[in-house]
């Protein structure tokens, strides 16, 4: 992979023990030889450090157990690591969760994201990516595209608490000139997925042939992005990006939720009597659908994995990494499967 406009040395990666984050984390240390990575992780009930058992031993990766709110902590350990840019995964990031209790939503993902601004600042403007959702955009019909330009309208407190975040993001870049970026993904999927998202929950159920919990009819529509391009996508507008602006980036890949469970169903050789319709989701966005013709355009960028070969792989993953799945699910994760899902 080319080297680019910026070529980071240092790089803080918040909620490098979440999914995203440790994919990424792992994709930097196999491809750069010469980029540390200080992972900043509060590891809440999403961040599990067997994510990155593979790469702990690394002496270019370390990690900073740490709370992104406790500003004056994030500058000192930027500091002590010559950090030179800073990758902003750490969130509270499931839509569900964020209905039930929205306040630490905007505790982590506003005040948090404010908190890693002003530190960025204070350690002579580092450069700034903000992980951002294409759920900002709220929701679409049945035809048409996010862009860049699409207004922000979220629906949920989850993707309101993002929005703000964005908004702060940018306001940091106009105000003080920090050199900020944003991006704006669709859903992703793939290894170390934590299972209260929709892919890993109903691989989980299936294999313990429990019903899959479908919401409504089970017509809405993701666009579905494999992890690994996400992370090369990101890299990218890390290094090439144009501070200021603002990618989208998408799987091409638009499912009905009904499709892609009945998909996973048969790859593990279950009977489709294991779905269950169940009462929809408060304010659930219909379909989003993302135009990533900027970053194709810009930087060259484009999605390399087709979601069948994607869905296969991912599947295959958690079947093969049962041990992974049951430390989570047989802990906290049962209560709060059986409150989420009670009465529905
Ligand atoms: P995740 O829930 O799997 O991981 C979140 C990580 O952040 C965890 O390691 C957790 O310990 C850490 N964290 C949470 N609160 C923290 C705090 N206050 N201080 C320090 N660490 C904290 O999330 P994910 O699915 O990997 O998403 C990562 C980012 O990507 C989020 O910003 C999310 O909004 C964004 N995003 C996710 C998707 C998706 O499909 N998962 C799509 C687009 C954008
Ligand atoms: P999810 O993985 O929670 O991602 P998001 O809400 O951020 O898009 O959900 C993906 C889709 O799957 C969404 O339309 C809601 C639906 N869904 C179900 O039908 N059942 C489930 O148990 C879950 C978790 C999600």
């Amino acid at each position: 992979m080319s080297s680019g406009d910026f070529s980071p040395k240092a790089v803080l990666v918040t909620g490098g023990a979440g999914f995203i984050g440790s994919n990424f984390v792992r994709f930097v240390l196999s491809n750069w030889d010469d980029v540390r990575v200080i992972n900043l992780d509060g590891l809440t009930y999403a961040g599990n450090l067997e994510n990155l058992a593979d790469v702990a031993g690394d002496p270019r990766y370390t990690l900073e157990k740490l709370d992104i709110c406790e500003t004056e902590a994030v500058i000192e350990i930027c500091r002590k690591h010559g950090v030179d840019s800073i990758i902003h995964f750490a969130a509270e990031s499931h839509v569900d969760r964020s209905i039930v209790g929205p306040r630490e939503f905007v505790r982590t993902n506003v005040d948090g994201t404010l908190s890693l601004l002003q530190a960025a600042r204070s350690c002579g403007d580092l450069r700034f990516l903000q992980i951002g959702t294409d759920e900002v955009y709220g929701s679409l019909g049945p035809t048409g595209q996010f862009t860049e330009t699409t207004p922000l309208d979220p629906h949920s407190p989850y993707s309101a608490s993002k929005a703000a975040a964005d908004h702060l993001v940018s306001a940091f870049g106009t105000t003080y000139g920090l050199p900020v970026l944003i991006t704006r993904c669709s859903n992703n999927y793939g290894p170390y997925q934590f299972p209260e998202k929709m892919i890993p929950l109903m691989i989980n159920n299936a294999r313990q042939d429990k019903p899959l919990p479908v919401y409504g009819d089970g017509a809405n529509v993701r666009d579905w992005i494999y992890v690994e391009d996400h992370c090369r996508a990101l890299w990218t507008v890390l290094i090439n990006g144009q501070p200021g602006r603002v990618y989208n980036i998408g799987g091409n890949s638009e499912r009905a939720n009904l499709d892609v469970v009945k998909t996973i169903l048969r790859h593990l050789g279950k009977p489709e009597s294991l779905i269950t319709f169940v009462k929809d989701r408060p304010g659930h966005d219909f379909r989003y659908a993302i135009d990533s013709s900027r970053i194709h355009k810009e930087l060259g960028w484009e999605p390399a994995v087709d979601f069948d070969t994607g869905l296969k792989h991912t599947i295959q993953w958690y079947l093969n990494h049962l041990d992974w799945l049951d430390h989570i699910v047989t802990g906290a994760y049962q209560k709060y499967y059986e409150e989420m899902y009670a009465g529905r």
